[in-house]
C-alpha cells in the first residue's frame, strides 16, 4: 500500500526552483543516502517544475529538457532507484505549469504513460492554468486513474492550495497526499500561517491519505528560491531569517499532525542542527505512527497552543507551539485530555526531541516551551 503513513523525501523547488539539472538530482540523491536521510526515513527525490522542453513533441509527448537532463529522465530514476531510492517528478492539472511548461490537461493518460515509462514513482500535480470552464474533482480523478492505468505503482501528490476543500474529496478519489494552502515561504509568519490555518481540517488523515502543509523550509536559513533573500515580495516586518528554534516549532508540527516530510532545503549542505533535526528519529516516529490519527486542539492557553495524537500501543503524544517571543509556561489540566483525577492514573512523559524522561504527572502537566520553539512529549500512562 502506498501512503500508509505520511510519505517523506526531498523537493527541489525551495531551494532551487528552476536551476535543476541531473547533476544536482544525482548529487542530491547521494546525499539523502551519505548524511543519513535514508536511514531516518526519508524516500523520494522529487524533481518539481522547470524540468520538461517549452513544447511537447511531435506526438504529443513531455519532453525532458535535453541540456538539464542529457541522459533523459530513466537514466536519472534508474540512478535514484540503484541508492534504494524511489523517483518523483512534477505535472499540472492545468494545461500549463506554473513555470509556463506544458501542463496534463486533456493529456493525462500520455503522460502518465511517460511516466511510468522512466519509472517514476511519485506524482507532484499543480493547478496552475486550470481552465476557467473545467472540473477540478473530476481532473484529479482523471489523473488519478490515469496513474492507475500506467501499470506502475505511482503515488499521487495533489496540489490544489485548497480550492475547493480538499480537505473533503481528495481521499475518495484516490490521492495519496494533498496539497491544502498556497506555498511556504522561508519565514516564520509564512509556516505559522500555513499550519493555523490547517487545524479544522486533518480529520480525514489516515493510512493512504495525509493532508499536506506543504515541503519544509528547515534549514533554508534565508536562502534559496522560498527564503527572503531571493523572495522581494515578502513585507518587510516579516523579513527575518528564521532561527533553529522557529523551524523546530515547524518540522515538530508538521511531524504531529501527520503531515507529509518532504525536505525543502540543500540536504548536500545542511547545518549541523537543522540536519540534527531533521533526521530526529523520536519526532520522526509520531509522524510515522502507524495509525496515523489526527490531532485534537486541547483547551488552554492561546500563544502556545497544545495538541494531542492519539499513538498506536496505547501512547499518545502532546505537542505545544509557542508563539511568543518569550519562553512559555504552560499547564495543562489532565482532565481536558481525558485523565481524571478520580482515574487514578498518572503521565509518564518523555521529551521527544532528546529522548530523555521529561516528568511524571497528575492532574496538571507542566510544559516549558522555548521562544518560537515547540515542544512534544510522548507519553504513557502509568499507575
Ligand atoms: C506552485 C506550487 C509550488 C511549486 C511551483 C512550481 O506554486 O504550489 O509548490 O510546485 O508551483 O512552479
Amino acid at each position: 500500500m502506498l501512503a500508509q503513513t505520511p510519505p517523506m523525501g526531498w523537493n527541489t523547488w525551495n531551494t532551487f526552483a528552476s536551476n535543476i539539472n541531473e547533476q544536482l538530482i544525482m548529487e542530491s540523491a547521494d546525499a539523502m543516502v551519505k548524511n543519513g536521510y535514508k536511514d531516518a526515513g526519508y524516500e523520494y527525490i522529487v524533481i518539481d517544475d522547470c524540468w520538461s522542453l517549452r513544447q511537447r513533441d511531435e506526438n504529443g509527448r513531455l519532453v525532458a529538457d535535453p541540456e538539464k537532463f542529457p541522459h533523459g529522465m530513466k537514466h536519472v530514476a534508474d540512478y535514484v532507484h540503484s541508492l534504494g531510492l524511489k523517483f518523483g517528478m512534477y505535472s499540472c492539472a492545468g494545461v500549463r505549469t506554473c513555470a509556463d511548461f506544458p501542463g496534463s490537461f486533456d493529456h493525462e493518460y500520455i503522460d502518465a504513460q511517460t511516466f511510468a515509462s522512466w519509472g517514476v514513482d511519485f506524482l507532484k500535480y499543480d493547478f496552475c492554468y486550470f481552465p476557467s470552464n473545467a472540473n477540478c474533482k473530476n481532473r484529479y480523478l482523471t489523473m488519478s486513474m490515469a496513474l492507475r492505468a500506467s501499470g506502475r505503482d505511482i503515488l499521487f501528490s495533489a496540489c490544489n492550495w485548497g480550492v475547493q476543500e480538499p480537505w473533503n474529496w481528495m481521499r475518495g478519489i484516490g490521492v495519496h497526499m494533498y496539497r491544502s494552502t498556497g506555498d511556504i515561504v522561508d519565514t516564520f509568519k509564512s509556516q505559522t500561517d500555513i499550519l493555523e490555518s490547517q487545524i479544522g481540517n486533518f480529520n480525514s488523515n489516515g493510512p493512504g491519505c495525509f493532508n499536506d502543509l506543504d515541503m519544509l523550509t528547515v534549514g533554508m536559513f534565508g536562502k534559496g528560491n522560498v527564503g527572503i533573500e531571493q523572495c522581494e515580495w515578502i513585507k518587510e516586518e516579516d523579513k527575518s531569517i528564521p532561527t533553529i528554534e522557529m523551524y523546530k516549532h515547524q518540522f515538530m508540527f508538521w511531524c504531529l499532525c501527520g503531515s507529509p516530510l518532504m525536505m525543502g532545503g540543500d540536504i548536500r549542505n545542511m547545518s549541523e542542527e537543522a540536519h540534527k533535526l531533521l533526521t530526529n528519529k523520536n519526532l520522526i516516529a509520531i509522524n510515522q505512527d502507524e495509525e496515523a490519527r489526527p490531532i485534537t486542539r486541547i483547551p488552554g492557553d492561546n500563544t502556545c497552543v497544545s495538541y494531542l495524537k492519539m499513538l498506536s500501543g496505547g501512547e499518545f503524544a502532546i505537542g505545544s507551539f509557542n508563539k511568543a517571543s518569550f519562553e512559555k509556561h504552560i499547564s495543562i489540566l489532565a482532565e481536558e485530555i481525558g485523565i481524571p483525577a478520580n482515574s487514578g492514573m498518572k503521565i509518564e512523559a518523555y521529551d521527544c526531541e532528546t529522548g530523555e524522561h521529561y516528568g511524571t504527572f497528575a492532574d496538571i502537566i507542566r510544559i516549558s516551551v522555548e521562544k518560537f520553539g515547540a515542544r512534544i512529549l510522548r507519553c504513557k500512562l502509568v499507575k
